[in-house]
């Protein structure tokens, strides 16, 4: 079933893509429009709670404005709070994250168990990335906020990544845009390799939810059919869209 929470603003909140951390508005109107979505989250079952360290998510944002080389991106920061919050109340052990580009949606995920925005012990936080160049730069971004190693970036087919894990999976992030047959319609690939790795109450993030929706319609029915998601929700804080479903 579909289920969604929007913003009153969605369509209306921009960013420049190649301006990331510019400020879109005041602090206390980005905490409030995620910790709604964050509540609709709970109410769901997707979340235990939605309490998670504000002055920790800025250090985590400082550190990314400071250290990593962007050339653009799509996560607005109503979007990285969100994904940062998801993982900080979650707390995954084992996540993995498909088509990180240059490593800012990674980080957004990993960084609530690496750097300065750390919450929480994780064991492995694997970033994949098709593209040998952008890899090596998503990795020598993660280097400079996570000297530990925890959170790396490794170049691969994320498919065949997903389905190569030998261990349980926690939580899953969905933003590879496949070839030029597929598409984002990859991201059903992706889920469909590493679906039996994922635990029950383990959660998926798939980016995009919103502006590529068609290419997507696949995906989202499948995700939205309780017989193999338990629960899913459309959560359109922008323009991009991100479907939290948990198995
Ligand atoms: C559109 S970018 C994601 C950017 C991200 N939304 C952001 O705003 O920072 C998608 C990335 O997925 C990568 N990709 C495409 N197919 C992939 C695959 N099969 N495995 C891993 N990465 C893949 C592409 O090379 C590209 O860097």
């Amino acid at each position: 079933m579909k289920k969604e929470y929007r913003a009153a603003d969605w369509d209306r909140y921009r960013m420049d893509m190649r301006d990331p951390h510019r400020e879109l508005e005041p602090q206390e109107d980005e905490i409030a429009v995620v910790h709604a979505a964050l509540d609709m989250l709970v109410s769901e079952g997707i979340l235990p709670h939605s309490t998670y360290d504000h002055q920790k998510f800025l250090a985590h944002r400082a550190a990314v404005a400071e250290k990593f080389e962007i050339p653009w991106t799509a996560i607005t920061p109503r979007q990285q709070r969100l994904i940062y919050a998801i993982n900080a109340i979650a707390q995954p052990r084992h996540m993995l994250a498909a088509g990180v580009f240059c490593g800012n949606t990674f980080i957004s995920n990993a960084g609530a168990a690496v750097g300065p925005g750390a919450v929480y012990t994780a064991q492995s936080l694997v970033g994949v990335e098709i593209k040998p160049e952008e890899a090596e730069r998503a990795e020598r971004n993660v280097r400079r906020v996570d000297p530990t190693g925890v959170a790396r970036v490794v170049a691969a087919d994320a498919v065949d990544v997903a389905g190569d894990l030998d261990h349980d999976l926690h939580l899953l992030y969905l933003d590879a845009d496949g070839d030029a047959a597929r598409g984002k319609g990859i991201y059903f690939d992706i889920l469909q390799a590493c679906y039996r790795r994922l635990v029950p109450g383990g959660i998926v993030l798939a980016h995009n939810s919103v502006n590529c929706a068609e290419r997507l319609a696949s995906y989202l029915a499948w995700v939205r059919d309780s017989a193999n998601m338990r629960v899913s929700v459309n959560v359109i804080l922008d323009g991009e869209g991100l479907e939290v479903s948990a198995k």
